[in-house]
């Protein structure tokens, strides 16, 4: 995982938590962090590291793993804004953006990053208020997903709901995690 996933997660601890909470994480989960959690944005670490500091921080703060990794996601998605603003084209809704992150910006994100490790997504619209978007990985990342979403329905000011379903070993196409997100409009 990049660099600068870790880097946005320790941000994210730290503004949410303080510094104390976000350093007792660290020392908590060090035996387990072959980087010894020196991170640089530029570095690439094994996402199990970032698993292991989530279970830390939920042990620490009591706050479930699944609610901080969709914070997570749902900060993540504004700092991919913040960094990368030429991917976000205002103009569109948040259905249209959701479609063009496997074919467009995952794709411009590998440019980028040849190591990146990306999810697979395909989505399809079942009427005008609801797609469909079937997430799948050999990472287990699919909560992170879900707060992404839920990140890029507020980043266009969409009112809608997220629910998400683990799909079964034979849709998984060869991945190791799979998840269907329908994601509802209202209004
Ligand atoms: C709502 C839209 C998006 C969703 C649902 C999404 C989902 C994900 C997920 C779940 C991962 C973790 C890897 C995995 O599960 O295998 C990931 C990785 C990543 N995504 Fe996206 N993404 C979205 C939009 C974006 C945007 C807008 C950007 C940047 C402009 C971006 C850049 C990245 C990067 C840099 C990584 C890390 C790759 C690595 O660590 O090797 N994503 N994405």
């Amino acid at each position: 995982m990049l660099g600068m996933i870790y880097t946005e997660f320790l941000n994210m601890a730290e503004d949410t938590f303080g510094v104390d909470t976000t350093e007792d994480m660290i020392e908590k989960s060090l035996p387990n962090l072959p980087s010894k959690a020196v991170y640089t944005s530029v570095g690439n670490y094994s996402h199990k590291e970032i698993i292991v500091l989530v279970s830390q921080l939920s042990g620490i703060t009591g706050m479930p793993i699944t609610d901080l990794i969709k914070a997570f996601g749902t900060h993540l998605f504004g700092r991919f804004n913040d960094r990368y603003p030429e991917m976000f084209d205002s103009g569109e809704d948040a259905f249209a953006f959701l479609e063009k992150v496997e074919d467009y910006i995952h794709v411009n994100v590998r440019s980028l990053y040849p190591e990146a490790e990306l999810p697979s997504f395909v989505c399809h619209r079942q009427g005008e208020n609801t797609l469909i978007m079937d997430y799948r990985s050999q990472r287990p990342f699919a909560t992170l997903a879900h707060g992404m979403i839920l990140g890029c329905l507020g980043y266009f000011n969409e009112d809608g709901t997220v629910e998400g379903m683990e799909l079964s070993a034979d849709e998984l196409n060869g991945f190791v995690a799979g998840f269907r997100f329908t994601i509802t409009r209202h209004g």
